[in-house]
């Protein structure tokens, strides 16, 4: 959490390593990135890491269900099996009866769903999240947000969230306010 440009989407970009920082390192699973190449970090964020945004960022052509996919095609998994491990997980953010559906198609909730399930979908040991919830209504951020607890627990993935929604911030395991740069425990 942190005042709107504090700097939340900017520390996550790093952390990810879609940004680099001006000092200092970033160590993902035992990789020190500004020692990495840009392809071994693509690989890494590819394999190890998931991101959920804001706005869903699907892509308008495809299914639900292929954009669920995407990673893993990406990764190098043939077609079938991708297309089979993205239903599973659908199921499990209860878009079942949505795998055909384009983004179009779909609520902003089911969306983010999907976008969720995207990120899941190669089983990363961490998720960025940056203010998942912030584009839909409360009842859709709440459901979301319990969807976010299970699943946390369920694969037992690492969730690191930025959220202005202090309900959400409370039920994580730890809660670090971003202000003048640095990092403080709340
Ligand atoms: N690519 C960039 N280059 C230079 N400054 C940036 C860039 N992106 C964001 N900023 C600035 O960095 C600060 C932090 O932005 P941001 O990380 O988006 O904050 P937050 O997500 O906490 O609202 C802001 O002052 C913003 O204008
Ligand atoms: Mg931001």
């Amino acid at each position: 959490v942190g005042t709107s440009g504090a700097g939340k989407t900017t520390l996550l970009n790093i952390l990810g390593g879609l940004d680099s920082p001006s000092a200092g390192d970033v160590v993902l699973c035992g990789q020190n990135l500004s020692q990495a190449k840009e392809k071994q970090i693509t690989k890494l964020r590819n394999q190890q890491l998931g991101f959920v945004y804001q706005f869903h960022h699907l892509l308008a052509e495809f299914t639900a269900q292929e954009n669920a996919a995407m990673p893993l095609i990406i990764a190098g998994m043939s077609n079938r099996e991708a297309m089979s491990k993205a239903a599973d997980l659908l199921e499990r953010v209860g878009l079942k009866e949505r795998l055909g559906h384009k983004p179009a198609e779909l609520s902003g909730g089911e969306r983010q769903r999907v976008a969720i399930a995207r990120a899941l979908v190669n089983s990363p040991r961490v998720v960025m999240m940056d203010e998942p919830t912030g584009n839909l209504d409360a009842e859709t951020a709440e459901s979301i947000q319990a969807l976010m607890l299970t699943l946390r627990q369920e694969i037992g993935t690492s969730f690191a969230v930025v959220t202005h929604d202090m309900a959400l911030a409370q039920k994580m395991d730890r809660t670090l306010v971003l202000e003048r740069g640095g990092l403080v425990e709340r």
